[in-house]
Formats: C-alpha cells, structure tokens, sequence
C-alpha cells in the first residue's frame, strides 16, 4: 500500500507533489512526506497523521525545489508517527517506498554491524542506508540502486532521489505497480495514472522488475536483468483520471448514488441488448468440459465471489470452490489443469489476490479476472479480463465496484450455464430482461434513504450488531456487517440465518440489532422462524425485506426498509444498497472519517 509520487519540472513542484498525493491517499493516510532539492541539496518535510498535517508543515516552510517525491503512507513496519514516514533520507540519498522489504532484518543488521544508526523501526531505511553506501564508495546513483535491487527480496515499489542530482530520479517495480507520466519537458512517476491525472494522461506502466532512470528530456527503463526496454505509452482518456466529490458530502456517498449509473454501464457492456443475449469476450475455457470453478479474492470482492458461487451453480451447473486469497495461496490445494479460476478484485494490486493468480496459473488453470482498473497488473497477468466499469472508487469501503463485480459475475453465470446448455434461450431472455432491470431498481431502494438516516441514529448507539441472511442474501449479509465495522468501527458479524441458532443467538438481548436481509422467497419462511427466535429473546430486528416479505413478517419488534418486488436474481445487487446506506448513516452520525477509515487502505499491495 502507500502512495508514491517523484516529479522532474519546470519550477517549484511541491504543490503538485501534495496534489499527487491527495489522489493517491485511498492507498494510505496515516503520514505523509516529501524530499526535495533545495539549491542542490536534499530536504525532507515530514509529517505524521493525514496529509493536510504535512501541507500545514509546508506553509510554514515552503520547498522551492523544482524536483521532488513524495509519500503517503500505510504502516506496515514501524508505528506511523513522524520518524518513521517517508521519504527516508541520508546526506545523499532520499528514498520513498511502497510495499514490503522481507530480508530488512538482515540487511539491517549486515548495516549496523559496519556501524550504520539507523534513525526509524522502517524496512525501508535499509534501501536508503545500502544506496547511501554504495555511493560512499563512489558508484554513480544509476550504479548505486542498480547494485542494491537484486539484494532486496519482497514486493515493492521505489523511488529515489539524489543530493546534487538536479535532473535525475530513479524508479524500481517489484510486485507493486508504478507508472511513468510524460510531460512537456517535464516527468512524472505516480503508483497510478490517476495520481498524475492533472499533469498528463500520457503513461507508461513498468512492468514486474523493471527500473527506470527519468530525466526532464525522458526515460530510460531497465528489465530485472538490467538491459533497456521499452514500454508503451499510452494515452488514458482525459475521464478515466479526474474524480471528485461532485455534490457529495463523501466520495462514499457519491458513489453510492453513482451505482444504477454504472451497474447500467457494466450490463451494457456484457448484455446485447438487441437480441436479449449475453455478449461477453471469448473466454479461454470451453465451459462445456470444465468440472468445477474456484473462486478467490479479499475483502468485498470475497462476499461478491460468494453470492457468486450461488449463481455458477444454479444457472452453469458447475460446483464452485470458494476461498479467501490468504488462504487459498499457501493451501497447496491441488487444482485440476483444465479447471478455471476466476479472481476478483477491485484495484487488481491485491497481494494476496495477484499470488493466488499466479498460483492457479503454475497449476495449468486459466485464470478469469474481474477487475475495475484496467492496467492494473492482475488484469495483465490473468488469461482473460472482464472489466467492471464502475469508474474510479475513492471511497475505501468499496460500494460500487461491488456491485459492478455482481452484475459482471451474473452474466459470466448465465452465459457459461446458456453455453453448457443448462439454460435455454427463454431463460437467458428472461434472465436478461431481470438484470436489465437492476438500475431502476437501485434507484427505488436509494429513496430508502431518510428513512435509513432515522433508524442508524438508533443504530449508532450499538456495541455490535448482527446480521442474518439465507441464500444469496446470506454473502449480502456478511458483507453488510463488514461495511458497518469498516467505517462506523461498531462490531458487526454477518451469519448464515439457518446458524443462529448453533451460536450467535447467545448474543441477542435488548440492546443488540439484528439486520435481517430477507426478501420474499421459497426460503422465506425459514427465516420467519430465526425472527421469531430473535424476537422471543427481545432482540431487535430490522428487516429489509419487499411487500410480501413485509407482510408476512412477525409483526412485534420489526422495523422494516422495504424494496419494490423484483427477480430473484438481481436482489443481491439491489438489497446491496439499503446495506451500504446503513453503514453510511451510521458511520456520519457516529463522525467518523468515513471515506478512510483508521488503519485501513483501498489497495492492499502487501500480505
Ligand atoms: C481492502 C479494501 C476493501 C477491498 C479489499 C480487496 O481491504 O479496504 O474495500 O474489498 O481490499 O480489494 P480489491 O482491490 O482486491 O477488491
């Protein structure tokens, strides 16, 4: 995690670093620097807490170099005070880093053992430390970083900058993703495109191991084995790299509201609607032959692999395995070479995720990715990519890529099940027709919204709260709960209904709510019955539910949020709504911070 930015300009660039920076703080906030040149000769301001704490420091004494990096940090190694953000510095060299330096207990002690001090509990004080001696003994900068790199083992990203060195800064990729911004005269190095939105949409990605040399006039680019390649650049469109809040009091919000918009932008995408088909991309895997799905991602993207699996099932036939990247890249499960595993993630940098990829891919499997950030290095390792278009997320709690990667894993669903022929072409109409009908939906359940600021007053004053769903209401239900602790820090668990009982139903008094999410169905009977059992033990339901449901429901102590009636197969993305509305609320009453919650981040490059 952690925001990198380097700039080579024309005049004073540290206005521009801050504005780098601001784009970049979704991976990471809890400090933030800069190093620049100032008549020659490096500087650092350093800051601890949220970035505005570093521009405060800069008011009062102003950086004038004409080039700089910058940080913004996620901890990892050492606390986030002061002394311990980048960029860290020795008399000659400054370094900013994102990632993790595995072997930085050795090196270090390899360092102090020739009598180096080290000033902070960082691992990436040793990349400072080692360059820094590399040029004591009179190697050049290229030289220095070039000699240091194959000593580093870990996942990172690096960018140095050199006393003296007026026109020269040095960046490395392993395992976390940088790209190159060209200017007029002018060069840029950002963790991503949009962190140099307002610079220039002309951009290079380095590729894993690449290290590049950049000057005013260009770049050069090294491959891990040190000779020159070229990487493409290529122009983002000018869209792709602004975001703002618009009239949103948080990008959170925005991109809540943002959802029957791009939910409709992904169908429309996957969908024809003419012919009321599926019209996704070949895929590399003939689903009339493949045995069985894994399905692997973190977070979010996890609970949307879990509604999922419900959905392969039922309309492919095809029986799905189901696990947490964490966990699934060090299982050593055995995967068949002709099965198909299919990652998800919103950023497509998620460690755990892009390991898991590699992983089934050594194994002979054809990897499917759903991602949201189209250069992302998960979208370019995998066999076949299928894009959530739900536009840059800002917010760290991930809403809208959410339920783009729903309405994406529904259609990649219903196609493999028409493909395999265990749905007909009546069914893929009607399926279509009920997908189509998702946006309008999502626009009915965010009228919801009064009526959910009113009762996440209540909500706020809870120690924890339960949620409960069945089906695919059940992944909806967990997910729910994690958006609620994210960013209300108020403890929430998410259960499968049916386990109340085995467990969770020990918690339930008076003082505790449980979210029930439970539209009308062939199931719904069954969760009448874990109501009533909260209900006989005077817990608190709020049942999220449509007419019928609503009806039906035991009447004592159930308040209900009720959706319009609507297809079985789209409730997940629209009941996703009333969900996120509820961690909002409660998160504004309780005055959290909500678009970045403490100690978390958006792009999780580490394990
Ligand atoms: C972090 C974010 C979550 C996200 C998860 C997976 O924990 O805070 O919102 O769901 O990473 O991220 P990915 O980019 O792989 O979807």
């Amino acid at each position: 995690m952690c925001g990198i930015v380097g700039i080579l300009g024309k005049g004073p660039v540290a206005d521009k670093v801050i504005e780098a920076l601001h784009r970049l703080e979704y991976r990471g906030y809890d400090s933030s620097g800069i190093a620049s040149l100032e008549a020659g000769r490096l500087e650092v301001c350093r800051a601890e807490g949220k970035l505005r704490h570093l521009e405060a420091k800069l008011d009062r004494h102003p950086l004038h170099g004409d080039i700089a990096i910058g940080h913004t940090r996620w901890a990892t190694h050492g606390k986030p005070t002061e002394r311990n953000a980048h960029p860290h510095a020795t008399r000659r060299v400054a370094v900013v880093h994102n990632g993790i330096i595995e072997n930085f207990r050795e090196l270090k002690l390899e360092l102090e053992a020739l009598g180096v001090s080290f000033q902070s509990e960082t691992d990436t004080e040793v990349v400072a430390q080692l360059v820094d001696r590399a040029l004591l003994e009179g190697k050049s900068p290229v030289d220095a970083v070039a000699s240091v790199l194959p000593r580093l083992r870990g996942a990172f990203a690096l960018a140095f900058l050199f006393d003296g060195q007026d026109d020269l800064l040095i960046a490395a990729r392993r395992g976390s993703p940088l790209a190159i911004g060209y200017g007029d005269g002018e060069m840029f190095l950002g963790s991503d495109a949009i962190a140099l939105g307002a610079f220039t949409n002309r951009i290079a990605y380095l590729d894993e191991g690449d290290w590049a040399v950049l000057t005013r006039e260009g770049v050069v680019m090294h491959d891990e084995h040190g000779a020159i390649v070229q990487r493409p650049v290529q122009t983002v469109p000018a869209g792709a790299l602004l975001v703002d809040r618009g009239n949103h009091r948080h990008f959170m919000a925005k991109e809540i509201y943002e959802q029957p918009e791009v939910i409709g932008h992904t169908f429309g995408h996957y969908i024809d609607l003419e012919n009321e088909t599926m019209a996704l991309p070949d895929l590399p895997f003939d689903p009339r032959t493949v045995k069985s799905i894994s399905i692997t991602a973190c977070g979010t993207a996890f609970y949307a692999g879990a509604v999922a699996e419900y959905w392969f099932e039922r309309f492919a036939r095809i029986p799905v395995s189901l696990d947490i990247a964490s966990e699934f890249r060090y299982r050593e499960t055995p995967l068949d070479p002709d099965g198909v595993t299919i990652v998800i993630s919103q950023s497509g940098e998620t460690a755990d995720t892009l390991a898991s990829l590699r992983y089934a891919k050594e194994c002979g499997q054809k990897v499917v990715a759903v991602v949201n950030v189209p250069t992302s290095t998960i979208a370019r390792e995998a066999d076949a990519v299928l894009m959530t278009l739900a536009g840059p997320e800002i917010g760290v709690a991930s809403t809208k890529a959410f339920t783009c990667q729903l309405a994406t894993l529904a259609c990649l669903a219903v196609s493999l099940g028409r493909t395999n022929e265990h749905l007909s072409r009546e069914d893929e109409r009607r399926l279509v027709r009920a997908l189509m009908e998702t946006p309008r939906l999502m626009t009915e359940a965010l009228k919801l919204a009064p009526e959910i600021e009113l009762l996440a007053r209540t909500l706020a004053k809870a120690r924890d709260v339960l949620y409960l769903g069945r089906g695919t209401a059940y992944p909806l239900a967990m997910e729910g709960a994690l958006k609620l602790k994210e960013i209300s820090y108020i403890h929430a668990e998410g259960y499968a209904a049916g386990e109340l009982k085995h467990g969770p139903i020990a918690l339930i008094d008076e003082t505790m709510p449980v979210v029930v999410i439970a539209p009308f169905d062939r199931i719904f009977e069954k969760t009448v019955s874990n109501m009533e059992e909260v209900a006989a033990r005077g817990g608190r339901i709020i049942l999220v539910t449509d007419p019928k449901g609503a009806e039906a429901a035991p009447v004592d102590a159930v308040q209900k949020l009720i959706l319009p009636e609507m297809p079985a197969t789209i409730g997940p993305m629209v009941y996703s709504i009333p969900a996120q509305l509820i961690a909002y609320h409660t998160a504004v009453i309780m005055g959290t911070d909500v678009d970045q919650p403490r100690n978390l981040a958006k792009s999780v490059t580490v394990e």
